[in-house]
């Protein structure tokens, strides 16, 4: 069995829930306290022993390319203006770890976006991570999965408790509950309205998925919306071979959700060492009557 060692990271959706923000920028790009969204869950891979990524983008995602990139103007003013702590943040960013880019050209849905990777990925085991999801816990979530898949040779899916009426918002698992958090997959069904759903086990985005993955995506029918959805594939692959589902450790937020989105500003503001005194003696002041 081979190790996970490449982590996929889909980047290419309209981002059509902060409008107007991401009209001229990258949903990814939004800030939480002062890093991009992106780069939490590039370095919760990186923290997790990933050695190198692919950033799927698509039009308009030029800033993602940039982030990562070095940045010659802004160094040297930095390097001129004697600023190294900032010189040392921004070139953290750009070594952080190697990545490569594809461009999903129309948004045909997260399985297409995914098999836009197949080639940079090629014949082995990978991570995928949404950055929608931000999941704060003291062992990065997907190397909690990394371990379960080094443990259990399967496809591994994080999941997660929702409220019986959020299933229409995430794909569903139906499973029998095994222990240490593990959930042996039945079956599973995209964004069922409550009357449908097989549990309220959701899908949170982190995946260890074999390349396997690629063909059965190829061969994916697109759904009514047009889109060919990663839990379909998946739903095909779990007839061929046994998937794991996984009740990671750690605190969830849907970054891609404005009242999440502010759930996880607030959070990781208070957790700040360089602000968080500050912020919650703010915060203090307020009536939230
Ligand atoms: C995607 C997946 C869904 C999953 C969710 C997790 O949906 O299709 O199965 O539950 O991510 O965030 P999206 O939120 O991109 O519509």
């Amino acid at each position: 069995m081979r190790s996970v060692r490449v982590a996929v990271f889909p980047a290419a959706g309209l981002g059509t829930r902060f409008l107007p923000a991401t009209k001229a920028q990258p949903k990814e790009m939004l800030p939480l306290v002062d890093r991009p969204l992106v780069q939490y869950v590039v370095e919760e891979a990186k923290a997790a022993g990933i050695e190198r990524i692919v950033i799927v983008t698509g039009r308009g995602k030029n800033a993602i390319e940039d982030h990562f990139d070095t940045s010659f103007e802004l160094e040297k003013m930095l390097e001129e203006r004697g600023k190294d702590d900032l010189l040392a943040i921004v070139r953290e960013v750009s070594d952080l770890i190697p990545v490569s880019y594809v461009r999903q050209k129309t948004a045909l849905g997260l399985g297409h976006a995914i098999l836009q990777a197949k080639d940079l990925v090629g014949q082995e085991p990978f991570a995928v991570l949404l950055g929608d999801d931000i999941v704060d816990s003291k062992v990065p979530c997907i190397g909690q999965m990394m371990q379960v898949y080094e443990e259990r040779g399967n496809p591994v899916i994080a999941i997660q408790e929702v409220s019986p009426s959020q299933t229409q918002q995430y794909g569903i698992v139906a499973g029998e509950r095994e222990t240490d958090g593990i959930v042996r997959i039945t079956g599973m069904v995209e964004k069922p309205a409550p009357e449908k759903a097989p549990s309220n086990l959701a899908i949170i985005g982190r995946y260890i998925l074999p390349p396997e993955i690629f063909d059965v995506l190829e061969e994916t029918r697109s759904d009514s919306g047009g889109e060919i959805q990663l839990t379909s594939g998946l739903a095909t692959l779990l007839e061929r071979q046994p998937i794991d589902g996984y009740l990671f450790e750690g605190k969830r937020y849907d970054a891609g959700d404005k009242l999440g989105f502010l759930m996880a500003t607030v959070e990781f503001a208070l957790k700040r060492k360089d602000l968080g005194r500050d912020f919650r003696q703010y915060l203090r002041t307020l009536d939230l009557s």
